[in-house]
């Protein structure tokens, strides 16, 4: 059985149902500060235990009670904006989090950890596209904080034989298929859902911070990936770990860069309505362009992504949105 932390929000819930599919027993734990209930019990239908990561006393619980074989850890907090704001918060779930985390592993001898880490750990990278050797030097407590998390991964390695694999992967996008599972952070910070949100008309306008930047069209340039192929990742990650591979680090991303203007652009297309655009100054600590090589997650797990198109990315999530914030109207179906 696989235990998913965070497994309620929203790639914990991809990743949920990818393992689903493959025939893992999964076991969600999840305090439900941000993640979703219904989510849980109408599509993915498996046993969730709403707790924190920090509750020493649950998780001996649970490592005692249910037979974990591995851990997936996606609960934590991942605001930058707020971590600036409140950096303890970040520390304490983040790194106080995976560390009670980490040390009930090692006291009921779960041995196999897969765990999400950042980009915004690399801080401002030297050279695109970013790879793994990259120097870490993270320009705000989210990144700060995961770092702290891979380091304490990097110790209980070496000194508990704690088998892992971390991927730090940029910005996550798009939606289930069938469009059953998206995004829906309350409040929502990434730039597809709220240009969606925008579209539904449930928001004004759409912020571009900064449009003198040194790219194409002044503004910056992020690397999307697919939801599905991030989870899709994450399973051949943990595949690769019980089958006894090397404790490694993948980046997970496109590989290709879009602009925040092309991203509106490309939603405009794909939702058939005119977004209202407010242009703004530059936002302290944005790079102006972040993106990823994958290179090693290819060549060592096998990982072929098959989502990278920016317009199918939003045209899922765009179902998504439509199904999951529309009011309810005579004659649709929920
Ligand atoms: N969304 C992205 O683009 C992105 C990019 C890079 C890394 N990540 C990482 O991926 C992971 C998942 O991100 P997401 O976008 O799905 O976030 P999310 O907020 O949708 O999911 C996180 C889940 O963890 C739960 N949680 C938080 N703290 C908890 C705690 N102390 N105990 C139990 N449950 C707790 C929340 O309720 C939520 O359901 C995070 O670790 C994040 O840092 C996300």
């Amino acid at each position: 059985m696989i235990l998913v932390t965070g497994g309620a929000g929203y790639i914990g819930s991809h990743v949920v149902q990818e393992l689903l599919k493959s025939g893992y027993e999964v076991l969600i734990l999840d305090n439900l500060v941000c993640g979703h209930r219904d989510i849980v019990e109408t599509v993915l239908k498996v046993p969730l235990i709403v707790g924190d990561i920090q509750d020493r006393a649950l998780l001996r619980e649970i490592f005692t009670t249910y037979p974990i074989t591995a851990v997936m850890h996606f609960a934590a907090y991942a605001y930058v904006g707020e971590s600036i704001q409140n950096p303890a918060k970040y520390y304490r779930n983040n790194v106080n989090g995976t560390l009670t985390l980490l040390e009930s592993m090692v006291e009921a001898s779960v041995n196999y950890f897969v765990f999400s880490s950042t980009c915004a750990t690399y801080g401002i990278p030297q050279t695109i596209p970013v790879t793994e050797k990259e120097l870490q030097r993270p320009i705000n407590p989210y990144g700060a904080s995961k770092l702290m998390a891979e380091q304490i991964l990097r110790d209980f390695n070496r000194v508990y034989g704690l088998k892992s694999v971390c991927f730090r992967f940029f910005n996550a996008a798009g939606a289930s298929v069938d469009g059953q599972l998206g995004e829906d952070h309350q409040p929502e910070p990434h730039l597809l859902p709220l240009v969606l949100l925008a579209a539904l008309g449930q928001k004004d306008s759409v912020s571009i911070f900064g449009t003198d930047y040194p790219t194409p069209d002044g503004t910056c340039i992020r690397d999307y990936i697919h939801v599905l192929d991030l989870a899709q990742a994450h399973l051949l990650g943990l595949q690769y770990s019980l089958n006894g591979g090397e404790n490694e680090t993948f980046n997970l991303g496109n590989g290709n860069g879009f602009s925040i203007r092309q991203v509106i652009e490309m939603a405009q297309e794909v939702t058939e309505t005119t977004i209202k655009v407010l242009e703004k100054e530059r936002r302290l600590g944005d790079p102006p362009i972040l993106v990823s090589s994958s290179e090693k997650a290819r060549k060592i797990l096998g990982w072929q992504p098959q989502y990278s198109d920016l317009k199918m990315m939003l045209s899922h999530a765009w179902q998504w949105h439509q199904r999951r914030h529309q009011p309810f109207t005579a004659g649709s179906t929920p």
